[in-house]
């Protein structure tokens, strides 16, 4: 049995307030007919609450794409976790690459957002991946390993249980390179393999495993159909509303196929 897929658009620095609103009420539109998949949207911080009261009657949730370690304080610029309860957000993507490599972002800082989002009843979206030297020096499996050990390696049982894990190979993301199904399911099997090792496997087999890096409507089926593989992380394509709702109907399809009901 495959999970329910999990379909998140993350719009990275894309859409003023009105321009998301316009958006998201043609996605509400198109994903009416949908049941088998959890779909997240995650715009950026000023249009949440305007996006949250679009969604308000639907069951489309909404999440955040980064977060501060603090409830609140002085650090300029940032954002807590109760500010983003308070828009409405249920989730919240936390490591990013584009995090990682423009604001420098590390394991230690990501594990101490983990710790945060969870303690405020926010539900972490964890980013992991390797840059491309990585995977040419076929290094790809300790990069991500080391990512998971040091992000999410010492939470408590029912913590790690909340976590969502998004695999996204740098090299892939926004370039139009997507992982190949095979490369993709490689790195999520090994994912699950050290979440059994570190946690159980009642733990690792239940943790949502999302992929991300050029998802596109022809090839979420491919992807969606590997065993490990349960959901999407999408930038680019969530951000027209035909595409992202293509690719939520491809990923219910897939589930569909597989759990008849
Ligand atoms: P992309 O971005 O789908 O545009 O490659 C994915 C992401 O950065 O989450």
């Amino acid at each position: 049995m495959k999970k329910r897929p999990l379909i998140a658009g993350n719009w990275k620095m894309y859409k003023t307030a009105s321009e998301a609103v316009t958006l998201v009420q043609t996605l509400k539109a198109a994903a009416h007919t949908v049941s088998n998949v959890t779909i997240v949207i995650c715009p950026p911080f000023t249009a949440l609450s305007e996006v949250s009261k679009v969604l308000n009657d639907t069951s489309i949730d909404l999440g955040a794409q980064n977060m501060y370690c603090a409830p609140e304080g002085a650090f300029t610029g940032e954002i807590s976790p109760t500010m983003l309860k308070d828009t409405g957000c249920r989730y919240v993507i936390l490591g990013h690459s584009e995090r990682r490599q423009y604001f420098k972002e590390d394991d230690i800082l990501i594990h101490e957002k983990v710790k945060t989002a969870l303690k405020y009843s926010l539900i972490p979206i964890v980013c992991v991946g390797e840059t491309l030297t990585a995977r040419d020096a076929k290094k790809h499996f300790d990069v991500v390993k080391t990512q998971c050990d040091e992000s999410i390696g010492c939470l408590e049982k029912e913590d790690i249980a909340r976590v969502i894990i998004a695999y996204e190979p740098v090299w892939a993301i926004g370039t139009g390179k997507t992982a190949t199904p095979d490369q993709a399911e490689q790195m999520h099997s090994y994912i699950r393999r050290l979440l059994n090792e570190r946690y159980s496997q009642e733990v690792g087999s239940r943790i949502p495993i999302l992929y991300g890096g050029s998802v596109k409507p022809d090839n979420t089926k491919s992807l969606m159909e590997k065993p490990n593989i349960d959901g999407a992380l999408v930038g680019g394509a969530s951000l027209k509303a035909e595409s992202f709702a293509q690719i939520i109907q491809e990923a219910q399809q897939s589930y569909e196929a597989e759990n008849p009901s």
